[in-house]
């Protein structure tokens, strides 16, 4: 498969930001923005709270509206969780799953990312799912064997016709939210390197058709070289997708870059 076949992704996650009412201001003010930009997916992932009004706004635009993590299960007592079942009765579609602050903070481990993930494509749902190595880690020498192991746990279990509905976002976590860009070759290899890991477990029209984004301090200074590299199929985007303007830059650059280059 051609790699310019993969449709471009630009997903952003606005983490514990945005009440209805400024999600919706913000949903009104970049939908002109990014009109006719039908060559990509344009997602933004929002607090549950805020998922129906960011729906409202985006109604007849290219915009899609996900949320930020699911559980696992479809009901019962799990106090402060919400299913997939529920998710989908609301209409969303994706799902962000294993970012690494639920990791980090909330205990989330591979065992839990991979429950939630079948559980999200079992009841239909579109998954972008977060891995990534700490800085220690990466300053070890072993980020390929994290990320390996990442892909493989998290994964565990998932058909290849299941991972049509998934979106892998590589996001090493010293980058996150800290404006320490990964360099594009980084980006690159651990992009290549998921591919090679679905090739081995499944096959290559498999490694071929899955997007693999880029995530950590994406701004408008970074897009252009990272969407450049051949595997990087777009950005999971934190910080800048809370800034209409900037977002609206990194949107026209990447997909600039997109249709020029892939
Ligand atoms: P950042 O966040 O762009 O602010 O680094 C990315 C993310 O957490 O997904």
């Amino acid at each position: 498969m051609n790699p310019s076949k993969r449709r471009t992704v630009i997903a952003g996650n606005w983490k514990m930001n945005f009440t209805p009412a400024e999600a919706t201001a913000f949903i009104n003010a970049i939908k002109p923005m990014v009109a006719g930009k039908d060559n990509c997916d344009i997602i933004f992932c929002a607090p549950y709270v805020t998922i129906a009004a960011a729906q409202a706004a985006a109604e007849g635009s290219n915009i899609k509206i996900g949320a930020e993590n699911v559980h696992f299960a479809e009901k019962g007592a799990y106090t402060g969780e919400v299913s997939a079942q529920m998710l989908t009765a609301c209409g969303v579609e994706y799902v962000i799953i294993g970012h690494s602050e639920r990791r980090q903070y909330f205990g989330e481990t591979d065992e839990t990312v991979n429950l939630r993930t079948k559980a999200a494509l079992a009841a239909g749902m579109k998954v972008i799912l977060c891995l990534g190595e700490v800085k220690e880690q990466r300053l070890s020498g072993i980020t390929d064997e994290v990320v390996a192991m990442q892909t493989k746990l998290d994964l565990a279990g998932i058909s290849a016709e299941d991972l049509k509905n998934v979106i892998i976002a590589y996001e090493p976590v010293w980058a996150i939210g800290t404006g320490m860009v990964a360099t594009p070759q980084s980006a690159q290899d651990a992009a290549q390197a998921f591919r090679e890991h679905l090739r081995a477990t499944f096959n290559e029209h498999v490694a071929q058709a899955v997007r693999v984004l880029y995530g950590g301090s994406v701004s408008s200074k970074n897009a252009v070289e990272l969407i450049t590299e051949p595997d990087v199929d777009g950005f999971l985007i934190g910080g800048a997708a809370l800034d209409v303007d900037e977002l609206t830059r990194v949107c026209t650059l990447t997909l600039a870059t997109t249709s020029s280059h892939k």
